[in-house]
């Protein structure tokens, strides 16, 4: 206790799994490069690299679960207006700096125009969200006839616990904890909800390149050990690691589905 009334710590504190405070408490990390984010800066990247330039002046992405708005650098230049839908109000705030309308709703109840959209975003999202099959509904919902959407979540099997909870959530590559593996979403039951809504969705496995990762983590580890130079250096120092398609969806995967006129 420091002034012998109310108890003070400087440690952390622990939420339950998947608990959106956690997002909270990490929003100083979300646009460090080698930040516990990281991996999500790669994936951006990926999922940027399924959306088409828009065809349309005015065209619309609605990016849903934004989180800081990390996917906005990859689509410049494409022609869309970002709007970015998110419950967390400081990372809405870090993704309205990067360009993004932000809007502060619930991806189960997104407060936009039915077909309002001509792409929708939902990258790693799914596995966040306790309704997952809601979610899907609304991002069915605000595409327009012939909209795109564009997801990556992760798979509702053993090794996808093993590998993006047990081994990743102990790499600097995911936080601790941020994960709920109870909620992960079954490929072919994602395929067949989006059908229900209308959408065809078509799914590959990705994983982030092997030889990459490698790399980064060992700079990674490596800049950790040292102290701090010059206000601190970006340990990476090199080129991110790509993420690649993989024969197998059965831990992480992307999807791209055009909605039905
Ligand atoms: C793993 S982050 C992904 C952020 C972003 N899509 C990216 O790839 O950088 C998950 C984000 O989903 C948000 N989120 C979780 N559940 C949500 C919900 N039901 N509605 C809207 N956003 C939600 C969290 O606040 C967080 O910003």
């Amino acid at each position: 206790m420091r002034d012998g009334s109310s108890p003070v710590s400087d440690r952390p504190r622990v939420l339950p799994p998947n608990d959106p405070r956690q997002y909270d408490d990490l929003a100083d990390e979300w646009w460090r490069p080698d930040g516990a984010f990281a991996m999500l800066h790669w994936l951006a990247r990926a999922r940027a690299a399924l959306v088409p330039p828009a065809t349309r002046p005015d065209a619309l992405l609605v990016d849903l679960g934004c989180g800081a708005g990390l996917l906005a650098p990859h689509l410049a230049g494409k022609g869309y207006r970002h709007v970015g839908v998110d419950l967390t109000r400081s990372a809405l705030a870090q993704a309205a700096a990067h360009g993004v309308t932000p809007v502060n709703g619930d991806a189960t109840a997104v407060p936009l125009a039915d077909g309002c959209a001509d792409v929708v975003a939902a990258g790693e999202l799914l596995e966040h969200v306790p309704d997952w099959r809601a979610a899907v509904a609304q991002a069915c919902r605000l595409l327009r006839p012939g909209g795109l959407l564009v997801l990556d979540t992760l798979n509702d099997t053993v090794l996808s616990r093993l590998v993006a909870v047990e081994i990743g959530e102990r790499l600097p590559t995911v936080p601790r904890g941020i994960h709920d593996p109870r909620l992960f979403v079954d490929d072919r039951e994602l395929i067949a909800e989006c059908a229900r809504h209308g959408v065809e969705l078509r799914v590959r496995g990705v994983r982030p390149e092997l030889g990459g990762t490698l790399r980064w983590l060992v700079r990674r580890l490596r800049a950790a050990r040292r102290p701090p130079v010059g206000g601190g250096l970006s340990p990476s120092g090199g080129r991110e690691p790509r993420i690649r398609p993989t024969w197998s969806t059965a831990v992480l995967y992307q999807g791209r589905g055009v909605r039905r006129g």
